[in-house]
């Protein structure tokens, strides 16, 4: 999960390997095979994994080879210019190989890409077949039919307010078998200024808790030891069904019952939200993670004013003392936009004083990007200058480096069970794995499997890596 996109010189979030595409590995007996490839957030990778069931159960077969495709669905990211970019180059790559070799080849467009620019896609990228948007996934089948039938482009871009995909199994092609994303609601209603996933996702809705219990009972029993439950903010996550209301906290709660070796994370996790009762899950289940992703966006109270996060700097500083005091030792990860419509120097400022405050343990750093139709688009100016916007960037991505690195030193002599994931990516001798607060480790592999818990003592790190001696099976 390193993506490196120009605007972002570190990992993404919830946006996860937001330029790297991941591919399906699974090929089956379908008469036809279908190859996805998956730009941007978590959620989008988990809605792949929705897409290959919807085709799966239609008879189609997966194929990790894009030659040997008779359809190509490139599920898309529209968060930032640079995301759009990618996507389109890569359309670009597939057409060409289309008219020159394959001329029955489906293309198709899915995801936040297609709900954004819809008909307009067609016209724009010429020689797509399909264009889905993320509620839309169930009519895949038909629409490749009708795409087939009649020579013409088919489109389905109907964002609904009920779709959760609830009863679909998520088929799980990519996946290390240790750790997995359970979506637990679709949507956005909050309508920061600067964002267009409301645009591309429709409104906020939550799926059935007995659902959501389900599918990690299944995940449980098929050998995952963790899940990272998935929405754009949890804290709102609602099921009102069967006479009572379960919030997000009590879900957890839920959740973490279901076994003490099923570690469970979540994301994102809006501050304007977190509550009490959410903070108290974290320290009473050991298998809650020590670890919160509370993205800010700025340091300043009247840029997030502009932004319309509708919490101030001081209130979000009282959230992270408040999840210190009842969570010790918490790890916190944030979201920060640089370079925002009228940001001044002072306010730049505030950014980076915040983050001296909050130490955060690690940060996804962007630039603004203007997306089309947000508030921010259509009543402010995109006035910072770009060179502005890439000074400021560097400056808050150098000093989050320092500050994971030293919290990272001051983690040499700690103990800490890691949940091994695979060898490392460097060696084949090491293996590798997060702990509890999140962060990675490598230690030797002795005999050690992936989805065994290791206890290990950190003797060194880097700013992105604990560097490990393990001492045991935990
Ligand atoms: N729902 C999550 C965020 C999803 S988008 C939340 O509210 O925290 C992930 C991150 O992308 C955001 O937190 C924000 O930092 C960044 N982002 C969103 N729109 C952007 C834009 N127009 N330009 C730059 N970064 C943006
Ligand atoms: Fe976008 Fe804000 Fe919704 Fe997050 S909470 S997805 S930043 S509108
Ligand atoms: Fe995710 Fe990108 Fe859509 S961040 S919600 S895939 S715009």
């Amino acid at each position: 999960m390193q993506p490196q996109s120009s605007d972002s010189l570190v990992d993404i979030p919830i946006l996860e390997d937001l330029d790297a595409p991941k591919q399906v590995s699974v090929t089956s007996d379908g008469k036809q095979q279908v190859y996805l490839e998956t730009y941007g957030c978590q959620m989008n990778v988990s809605d792949s994994e929705i897409v290959a069931a919807v085709l799966r159960e239609n008879g189609y077969g997966l194929t990790h080879d894009a030659d040997a495709a008779d359809v190509v669905l490139i599920n898309t990211c529209a968060i930032r210019e640079n995301a759009e970019q990618k996507v389109r180059r890569r359309l670009g790559e597939l057409r060409a190989q289309k008219t020159k070799y394959n001329p029955d080849l489906k293309l198709g467009v899915l995801g936040c890409m297609a709900e954004r620019l819809r008909e307009k896609l067609l016209d724009q990228e010429k020689l797509v077949d399909l264009v889905v948007g993320p509620d839309a996934y169930r009519d895949l089948p038909n629409l490749l039919n009708e795409a087939t039938d009649t020579g013409q482009a088919a489109v389905n871009v109907q964002l609904s307010k009920e779709e959760t995909y609830q009863d679909i199994q998520p088929v799980r092609y990519d996946t290390n078998g240790v750790s997995a994303f359970v979506s637990i609601m679709r949507g956005c209603d909050n309508m920061c200024s600067f964002c267009v996933v409301p645009f591309t996702r429709g409104r906020e809705r939550s799926r059935p808790v007995a659902s959501i219990l389900d599918e990690c009972k299944t995940l449980v029993e098929s050998g995952y030891k963790e899940v990272t439950v998935l929405g754009q903010n949890v804290n709102s996550y609602r099921d009102g069904q069967n006479g009572s209301t379960v919030d997000f906290a009590e879900l957890l709660y839920r959740i973490s019952l279901i076994s003490p070796d099923l570690r469970i994370r979540y994301s994102t996790s809006h501050p304007k939200d977190c509550s009490e009762a959410l903070l108290h899950v974290h320290a009473e289940r050991d298998n809650v993670c020590n670890y919160i992703h509370l993205p800010v966006q700025h340091g300043n109270t009247d840029m997030l004013q502009r932004m319309r996060r509708t919490y101030s700097r001081e209130q979000y500083l009282d959230l992270v003392e408040r999840a210190k005091q009842i969570v010790p030792g918490i790890s916190l990860s944030t979201d920060i936009i640089a370079g925002f419509c009228d940001e001044t120097e002072e306010e730049h400022k505030d950014t980076l004083s915040l983050m001296e405050l909050v130490r955060y343990d690690h940060a996804y750093m962007f630039m603004y990007s203007e997306r089309p139709d947000t508030y921010a688009a259509r009543k402010y100016e995109d006035n910072v200058p770009e060179e502005v916007k890439k000074r400021r960037l560097t400056e808050i991505i150098q000093l989050q480096s320092g500050i994971s690195l030293e919290s990272n030193r001051a983690e040499i002599g700690n103990e800490h069970v890691v949940l091994v994931e695979g060898t490392s990516r460097r060696s084949e001798e090491q293996m590798s794995g997060r702990t509890d607060s999140n962060k990675m480790a490598v230690f030797d592999r002795m005999d050690f499997e992936k989805g065994e818990y290791v206890r290990v003592k950190v003797t060194d790190c880097t700013s992105a890596t604990l560097i490990a001696e393990p001492l045991g099976r935990a």
